[in-house]
């Protein structure tokens, strides 16, 4: 993974701003990202409008038409029709985004363009996944809120840290970069204004580094935030504790069952063993007295016999006896008892032949191997299971 942005055609690095009612600010933070970025990297900003009543899309209309064109550095607009609220509207501009380097920013020059080189700098520098502009670490800042603002931002961070164990220090930023690629595969619930913290908590394992900054309270216009995105903020957080919570359970419960199956699987090998090895002894000589051979035959069928049914019943919990079922999964767990027989001499075999093993360790790794590849054909294809539950 190497960022190159040198020599393409298309944008790098996409920043997308979304905008309500934001007709102060608009053209001056697209201006100054005009002057910061650097004049190498192909950039494009996307301004997401939701229908703002003060006439923001169309200034940012008026703007293109009259404007004349900065090398390296293309303004798009997206009009949405009804204000959807933050995070949908940062997902809008996303898929639009051409760069494979997306960064996320506020419209209202609370968030210092200045700082964009550093993080997109930060992003190449370590190869890491993400990068977010915090205020909660050595040398951030906040400016020009008052006590109670500032604690409540503090109580909801505490709260995204402790609650849903995100490592970052400043989950609730609406300043931050990453690739692109990070999002593939994930699904939003998008309340509200706190995408970020959403993507912390789907994409576990990121590589994320902090980089300071000071955030500016607006100067112009009015902060969009009010009771309702509070009350959306808890019901987000509740929701993806909730969704944490279960993943973590049923990932735990899908290792247990399959320890354990594997478990009985290997305690009804062992007695299919002692079955095999008892009636062998015992039709050749204990209560009748047949041919050695023919004694062995029959403790062979025996034990794959009483294998499958305890399998059947214990292992599996499959208690459809019926003639038809039970006959067809019975072939199955022959042949794949036999297939796991012959993958025991071929690595017996192996490991004695071409890698000098002793004998006793590689019959245990063959009987191992044997065993654990019955167990999985058995209870993907006999028994119908998912493999990993
Ligand atoms: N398109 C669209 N639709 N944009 C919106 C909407 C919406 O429904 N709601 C807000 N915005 C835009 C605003 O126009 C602004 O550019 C940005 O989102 C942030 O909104 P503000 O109203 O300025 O929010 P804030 O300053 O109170 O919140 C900031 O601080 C939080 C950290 O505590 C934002 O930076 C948040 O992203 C950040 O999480
Ligand atoms: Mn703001």
């Amino acid at each position: 993974m190497t960022l190159d942005y040198m020599n393409k055609n298309r944008p790098q690095i996409s920043i997308i701003i979304p905008t309500y009612n934001e007709s102060q600010n608009i053209l001056n933070i697209l201006k100054s990202i005009g002057d910061i970025i650097p004049k190498n990297v192909f950039t494009e900003a996307i301004v997401v409008d939701d229908n703002s009543p003060d006439g923001t899309g169309k200034i940012v209309e008026d703007y293109l038409k009259s404007v004349k064109k900065i090398a390296g550095y293309t303004i798009d607009i997206i009009h949405r029709t009804t204000k959807n609220g933050l995070s949908s509207a940062i997902l809008s501009g996303i898929q639009r985004a051409a760069g494979d380097t997306i960064i996320v920013m506020d419209s209202d020059l609370s968030h210092p363009p200045q700082i964009i080189p550093k993080m997109i700098e930060t992003l190449k520098k370590y190869q890491c996944d993400m990068v977010v502009a915090s205020r909660y670490i050595t040398g951030g800042q906040i400016n020009g809120w008052n006590t109670k603002r500032k604690f409540l931002s503090k109580v909801a961070t505490m709260i995204a840290k402790r609650g849903l164990n995100v490592k970052t220090n400043d989950p609730m930023s609406g300043f931050f970069a990453f690739r692109k690629g990070i999002l593939k595969g994930l699904s939003f619930d998008a309340i509200g204004f706190k995408i970020l913290l959403e993507i912390l908590v789907k994409k576990r394992g990121l590589d994320v580094k902090e980089i300071p900054y000071t955030f500016q309270d607006r100067k112009l216009g009015s902060s969009k935030l009010n009771s309702s995105i509070v009350f959306d903020y808890i019901k987000s957080v509740w929701k993806l504790y909730r969704s944490n919570k279960l993943e973590e359970n049923n990932e735990k419960r899908n290792s247990v069952k399959f320890f354990s199956k594997a478990g009985r699987f290997y305690t009804i090998g062992a007695s299919g063993f002692a079955i095999n090895y008892l009636i062998s002894l015992m039709l050749s000589g204990g209560i009748t007295e047949i041919w050695y051979l023919y004694a062995n035959i029959i403790g062979i069928i025996t034990s794959m016999t009483s294998n499958f049914v305890f399998n059947k019943w214990w292992t599996f919990g499959d208690r459809n006896f019926s003639f038809k079922k039970t006959i067809s999964q019975y072939s199955k767990f022959i042949t794949f008892s036999s297939l796991g027989a012959l993958i025991q001499i071929g690595v017996v075999f192996s490991l004695v032949d071409n890698n000098n093993w002793v004998y006793s360790t590689a019959l245990g790794v063959g009987v191992l191997t044997g065993a654990f590849s019955n167990f999985i054909l058995n209870k993907k294809w006999t028994f119908k299971e998912k493999l990993w539950q």
